[in-house]
């Protein structure tokens, strides 16, 4: 069904090109690297892009990201600063992550900037958002900024561990009856599961076990 969708993306796309004023690519998003990896097996037709979450929180899949390379595909990034929501259990954004505030500092750069300059030395592309100039200015920025030294990205990679585990946004095609479901990663037990509002929480089942005392500590 995916496959005859997306031939037939392609065949308009290659219809609309005789006459379209801009070019038309056909993409995907939100999308792992099985189900990418399957569409280009079984229809012969890379995408041009594949949008995808991807933050200091949430680093590109380095297998898909091989993937999109072997097949001229740009693996770019939306959410680049996690969508200013929290993403810790106390509230923070990642703008103000305090590894965030102290990664920036020993970078020299805006958080913005360091963020979106942090998905550029992973390799990949960035579409970031705001409806302020002066921010948009800050994002832009990026593009002109150098690498970040390791010391820097050791502090970003800090930020994952210091929630409890290498938190990964997963798009496991198994959630709710949603191929495309974002599920988060329990900071306690690993399970990837739909309960979860912000990095860096419990699960539902892990929570109840925390409040009914049937958590991991030692047994009285
Ligand atoms: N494919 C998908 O499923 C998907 C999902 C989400 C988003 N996207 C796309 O990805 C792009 C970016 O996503 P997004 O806007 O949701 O997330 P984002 O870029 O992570 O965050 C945007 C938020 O950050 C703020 N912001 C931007 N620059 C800032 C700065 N320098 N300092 C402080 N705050 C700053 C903006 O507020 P202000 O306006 O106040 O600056 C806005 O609230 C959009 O084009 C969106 O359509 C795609």
């Amino acid at each position: 069904m995916l496959a005859a969708t997306w031939r037939a993306m392609h065949a308009a796309a290659a219809a609309a090109a005789t006459t379209a004023p801009v070019q038309v690519v056909c993409g995907l998003s939100n999308v792992c690297f099985t189900q990418v990896a399957a569409l280009i097996r079984d229809t012969g037709l890379p995408p041009a892009v594949v949008q995808n979450e991807i933050h200091v929180l949430a680093p590109p899949d380095p297998a898909l990201l091989r993937l999109c390379r072997t097949h001229g595909t740009t693996l770019q990034a939306h959410s680049v600063l996690a969508q200013c929501k929290p993403v810790t259990p106390d509230g923070a954004t990642l703008l103000h992550h305090p590894d965030v505030t102290r990664a920036a500092k020993a970078a020299g750069l805006p958080a913005a900037t360091m963020l979106v300059r942090w998905a550029l030395d992973a390799g990949v592309s960035v579409v970031v958002s705001s409806k302020n100039p002066a921010h948009l200015a800050e994002c832009v920025a990026a593009a002109a900024a150098p690498p970040l030294p390791s010391s820097v990205r050791d502090i970003l990679a800090g930020a994952r561990r210091a929630v409890g585990c290498d938190v990964r946004v997963a798009w496991t095609g198994r959630g709710r009856g949603d191929p495309q479901f974002m599920h988060l990663q329990c900071r306690r037990c690993g399970r990837h599961t739909g309960d979860l509002r912000a990095v860096g929480e419990a699960c539902g089942k892990c929570r109840r076990e925390e409040r009914d005392g049937d958590g991991d500590g030692d047994a009285a």
